[in-house]
């Protein structure tokens, strides 16, 4: 007799709809495909939505996060103090240049950067701070902040969040950084931008991002070291049409989260996000759990896929890198909250399409995975 088929479930998927399939279409038949009007119209948006001063587009939100580095003065032999439970963007941006990450653990409940450790981990080097709001969640900057040391916030995975004092993430007038891979909350393919409150920053970073070039200056003239960071317009006008969708599409995200927490209320010692408190609100991009300890998480991955459900580590700790332990002699024990969560995290599948059967079905197979169905 033959199997009948499972419907497989993956992890993520983009919602894009005919309204993005005609934002682009239009551009591609102005033929200006880059450099041309989508670019500051999307800035201007984006910046409007996070109530942020300005905006600027960038091709990825490593190509943000290293401008905006940049633009907050780092540079060779620095030090910038940032979070080793990140993707490890957030890291190889500061080696990008010359300067040292210097992690410091993590709070075992948001997963974010421990203020007390940041501050203890300040030297006379320190340049910058580099706080990760991972899975959507808001650092609390206020601590982080009183250290009144530059910070730039890597926001790629948050955007729709809210801060403690309930302000839009990417308002804080600090280079906030915010990524749109397929797997974001909205995407552009592959793209970045930079909210930030000075409109001198925003011109550095618009320049170094177009190989230097300053903004009324001729063809080819170019009056500072730049790379090529530019979001096409093509890229743009699909973000533009994410943009007007966006409430939608966060608000899905938020009702499949909603669910999860039902479904998966009753497996034992399975950790969680956070909920929303203290006026504050995560941004939802992926929901991951910390699974019991104890249990072997390859093994959990193999069976969810026999049962045709996508499932991966989320996230690996970055000091624990071969590049990262080579580099800088890193070993186990020395961030025991992150090596923690990084052994037991599991992204379960997510994104704004995911069904209420789906998420029943997930939560069922991991309970009988575990033992608990
Ligand atoms: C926390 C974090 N930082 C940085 C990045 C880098 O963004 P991108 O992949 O657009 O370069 C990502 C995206 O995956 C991320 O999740």
């Amino acid at each position: 007799m033959k199997a009948s088929a499972v419907e497989e479930i993956p992890l993520a998927r983009p919602s894009i709809g005919a309204a993005e399939e005609e934002a682009v279409l239009e551009v591609l038949r102005s033929g200006h495909l880059s450099l041309g009007p989508r670019v500051p119209e999307f800035e201007t948006r984006f910046a409007a939505r996070v109530r942020a001063p300005h905006a600027s587009a960038v091709s990825s939100g490593t190509a943000g996060l290293h401008l905006a580095l940049r633009a907050v003065g780092v540079s060779e032999g620095d030090e910038v103090v940032t979070s080793p439970f990140s993707f490890v963007a957030s890291a190889n941006v500061i080696l990008y240049e010359r300067a040292r990450p210097v992690f410091v653990d993590i709070d075992p409940v948001t997963l974010t950067l421990d203020p007390g450790a940041a501050a203890a981990a300040v030297t006379e080097r320190t340049t910058a701070l580099l706080p990760v709001h991972i899975f959507g969640w808001p650092t609390q900057m206020e601590p982080l902040e009183a250290l009144g040391l530059p910070i730039v916030e890597d926001a790629c995975e948050a955007l729709g969040a809210r801060y403690h004092d309930g302000r839009l993430v990417g308002s804080r007038g600090h280079p906030a950084v915010f990524a749109f891979y397929p797997n974001k909350q909205m995407t552009t393919g592959e793209g970045g931008i930079v909210t930030v409150g000075e409109a001198p920053v925003k011109q550095r970073i618009d320049s170094e991002r177009n190989q230097g070039r300053a903004p009324n200056m001729d063809w080819l003239d170019h009056d500072r070291l730049g790379f090529n960071y530019r979001l096409s317009d093509i890229a743009c006008a699909l973000g533009i049409a994410q943009l007007e969708r966006l409430d939608e599409l966060l608000g899905a995200r938020a009702r499949a989260a909603v669910r999860y927490r039902e479904a998966l209320a009753g497996i034992e010692e399975i950790e969680l996000p956070c909920p929303d408190g203290g006026g504050a609100a995560r941004g939802w991009f992926v929901f991951t759990v910390l699974l019991p300890r104890g249990v072997d998480r390859d093994a959990t991955i193999r069976a969810l896929r026999e049962r045709g459900i996508a499932s991966k580590p989320y996230l690996p700790a970055i000091h624990l890198m071969s590049f990262y332990r080579e580099r800088f002699g890193h070993r186990p024990g020395e961030f025991p909250v992150c090596e923690d969560a990084a052994a037991r995290s599991l992204a379960l599948p997510f994104f704004p399409g995911l069904s209420e059967g789906q998420v029943a079905r997930v939560a069922a197979a991991l309970a009988a995975i575990l033992g608990q169905g």
